[in-house]
């Protein structure tokens, strides 16, 4: 495919300058930004977007996500405790420093404010259920870790949900309920899932689709 090609040449690339640079590999804020950027170019562009904000209602919006969440995702994807055929793939050929960098590019612009386009208009239910929870089901709220206006908790590893598309949170949703895609500590999200019917879900990635 396309985007394959690119990886190739990335991977080559990275084999001869990745370590030059893979200074404080270990924490995500201190990547190269500019390198990230030319490795989302390359590599991500087709699907999220060369800013991060995919317009394609099955990929996941990237700017201004979290920058360890971004690492700890590609991480997941690499040891395949999250699945994805296509992330599978993107994730292997990604050395340390390309995740560090590329964490750093995505994360410091700032996340769309737009809706994404077409999304369904969002529900009653849906924002019911976000900010309170169900409590009979032992439901949570959802805001109670995403934040009110899904934002996100940089300190508990809570990532940003606002303006997902609908499409991409349905199916986040359905992959944690049935056990498809892992998690990290605790396995909330997990638990949560389980507790949601199905229209639960569809008026919850309603919602968020609308957020920002
Ligand atoms: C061919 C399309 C495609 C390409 C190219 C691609 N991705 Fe993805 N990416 C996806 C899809 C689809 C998902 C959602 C996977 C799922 O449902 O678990 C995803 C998910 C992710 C996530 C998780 C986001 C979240 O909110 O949980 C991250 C991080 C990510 N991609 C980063 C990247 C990076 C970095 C690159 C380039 C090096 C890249 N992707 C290239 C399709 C792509
Ligand atoms: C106790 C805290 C907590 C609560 C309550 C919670 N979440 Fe989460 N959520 C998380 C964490 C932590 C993750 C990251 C999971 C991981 O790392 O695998 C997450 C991940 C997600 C994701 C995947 C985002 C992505 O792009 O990968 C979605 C969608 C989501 N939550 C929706 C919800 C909804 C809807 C509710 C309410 C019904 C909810 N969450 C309640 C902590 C919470």
């Amino acid at each position: 495919m396309f985007a394959t090609r690119h990886f190739c040449l990335i991977a080559c690339l990275c084999a001869n300058i990745g370590f030059s640079m893979s200074a404080n590999a270990a924490d995500p804020m201190s990547g190269d930004a500019a390198r990230g950027r030319a490795i989302v170019a390359a590599s991500c562009a087709n699907c999220h977007g060369a800013d991060g904000k995919a317009s394609g209602k099955a990929y996941p919006k990237l700017s201004g996500q979290r920058p360890e969440y971004i690492t700890e995702q590609l991480m997941n994807f690499k040891t395949r405790s999250r699945e994805d055929l296509t992330m599978t793939d993107v994730s292997a050929r990604l050395a340390p420093a390309d995740i560090r960098d590329v964490a750093a590019y995505l994360s410091a612009i700032p996340a769309p404010v737009e809706r994404t386009s077409a999304a369904p208009a969002p529900t009653p239910a849906g924002e019911r259920l976000f900010s309170q929870g169900n409590p009979a089901a032992g439901v949570p709220a959802c805001q109670s870790c995403h934040g009110p206006r899904g934002a996100g908790l940089a300190a508990a590893g809570v990532p940003r949900v606002a303006g997902q598309p609908a499409l991409y949170v349905w199916s986040e949703l359905e992959a944690f309920k049935s056990a498809e895609r892992g998690t990290e500590g605790g396995n909330v999200m997990r638990i949560v899932a389980s507790r949601l019917s199905e229209k639960e879900m569809q008026d919850l990635a309603r919602y968020i689709a609308a957020l920002n």
